[in-house]
Parts: C-alpha cells; structure tokens; sequence
C-alpha cells in the first residue's frame, strides 16, 4: 500500500491510474478504523479496480466546542488495517496542504444541511462538503462509499454530487454494529462501560419502532414519542429524534417506505447517532 501525503501526489497517482484506463473507488475517513470502515473499503474494492482510502481529520467541520483536539488517532494501527483490505493507496495530507493560509472557498449546501444535525453543528456539513469537493477533485474517483450512520451526510453528498454534475457514484454502506446493536463510530471509544450501556437505548428504540411499524399503521406524533420516552429511561439527553424523508430531509407525517427514523443523543459528553429505515431488512 503506498501512503501519499499531498494533493499533488495523490492526483498525479490518480492521473497514471486513469491513463492506464483503470477505475477509482474511494472511502473518505476520519481515520481510527473499526469494523465499519473496513467494509466500506471492501465495497470500494468490489466497486472499482484501485482503492483509495483518504484519512484526514477536517478541522473545518468541527465546532469550536466540539471534540477536534482530542478525536482518537492511531495512524500505524490504521495504515496496518487498511493495508489489510487490501487498499492500494492511503491519501493522509496534512492539514496546510488541505487548506493553505490563503484559502478562502467552501462548497456549502443549502436546505438539507438546515435541521436534524445540521440545526445544532453550525457550519459542519459546509466542512464536510468542502473536504469531500476537494478530494474528489485531487483523487477524481469513480464512485465513493459512505456509510449510512450519517445518513443526513449521505443525503448532502449525493445532492452535491447531482446539483455539481459529477461523474461519480455515490454508494450507501449500511449501518456496521456491534454485536449488541451499538452503531460502530469511532466516537464510540469515548464512552465509559456505563455511558457505552446507556448508549445502548438507541437501538432499543429502532427495535421497538421496527416491531411497531409492523403491526399496523402507526402517526409519526405517537411513535415518536414513544421512542423518546424509551431513550428518556436511561441518563442520555435527546437532540432530536425525528422521521424524515431519506432524500428531502423534510420531517414525515406518517411511518411509510422511505422514511427514515433520525435520533441525536448525548451520553455524558459523548454525542452519538443513530439512524433506521424501518421497513427495510438490515
Ligand atoms: O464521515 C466522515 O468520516 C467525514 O465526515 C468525512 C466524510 C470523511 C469528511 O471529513
């Protein structure tokens, strides 16, 4: 695996690969691999003939009192588990070659990144399309893999994508959990045993929501409530918990295909999400 450090490298490389007529898949990463990501980067592999895996931790997407300085890194575990799948290329620029002094440009999307996450975190989802923008300018891949855990994220990627006319696939990797139904982030190592089982309401909540679609037509109004007062059992703080529209965002009146039940919690001072298509087999 050939670890390439700045964007000049990385679109040389990109340039050699497509000459040679070869296709490109990319994950997009934060780094701390767990299980998730590695199926993300097995899906790229299947997808496309070189994978390239970019771990950067974008400052531009972090709050000023959110969690950028101590996000968990372990770049040698990484490059090791990324070799293991088989990655050809790990892109790890630093942060100035991402974003030199002078730079002044963000690529924002409007509407979709108003509510659910996007309400409280001011400004990431412009961080977050900006950094994916310019990857895939510097790595011009085929198609990208994100997962679903950040299903808003998704939603604004794959608008981006179709509202700039790009060439590029975007694919949807379902949610990786633990074996006990915890949603796998890499967020997850901050959780004390305690906070990790009251975290554990979460899909508690999708459980009860699933078996409750089932049975018969269900409001939005009730379930919703239902599920909150599941969470409200355990010492979490509720963000939101909402049914939107998986594409549109927009909130949803009734339980039906394509709508998607959305939740934000805090357990200590760990913020975790979650998310499910109910009607869909996981
Ligand atoms: O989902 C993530 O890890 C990040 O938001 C992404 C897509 C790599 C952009 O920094």
């Amino acid at each position: 695996m050939e670890i390439i450090r700045t964007p000049v490298e990385m679109t040389a490389w990109a340039n050699r690969t497509l000459a040679g007529g070869q296709t490109i898949g990319l994950v997009p990463t934060m780094g701390f691999f767990h299980e998730g990501h590695l199926r993300l980067m097995r899906k790229a592999r299947e997808k496309a003939k070189r994978t390239v895996v970019s771990l950067f931790v974008n400052p531009i997407q972090f709050g000023a009192n959110e969690d950028l300085g101590r996000y968990p890194r372990d770049f040698v575990r990484d490059c090791q588990l990324a070799e293991g799948e088989g990655v050809d290329v790990l892109f790890a620029p630093e942060v100035q070659a991402m974003y030199p002094a002078e730079a002044s440009t963000r690529v924002v999307v409007s509407r979709l990144t108003d509510g659910l996450c996007g309400a409280s975190r001011p400004g990431h989802f412009a961080g977050v399309t900006t950094v994916v923008a310019k990857l895939f300018h510097i790595i011009k891949p085929h198609c990208a893999v994100f997962g679903r855990k950040d299903f808003q994220q998704l939603a604004v990627i794959e608008r981006m994508v179709a509202d700039l006319n790009w060439d590029i696939e975007i694919i949807g990797h379902p949610i990786v959990r633990e074996a006990d139904g915890l949603a796998m982030s890499s967020r997850n190592v901050y959780l004390s045993a305690s906070e990790r089982q009251a975290a554990l309401c979460l899909f508690r909540a999708i459980g009860h929501a699933r078996r409750r679609v089932r049975t018969g037509p269900v409001e939005a109004k009730v379930l919703l409530q239902e599920v909150e007062e599941l969470l409200q059992q355990e010492a979490v703080a509720i963000e939101y918990v909402s049914l939107v529209d998986q594409t549109t965002l927009q909130p949803q009146a009734v339980f039906r295909k394509g709508a998607v039940l959305a939740m934000a919690i805090r357990v200590g001072a760990t913020r975790l999400i979650d998310n499910d298509n109910l009607f869909e087999e996981n």
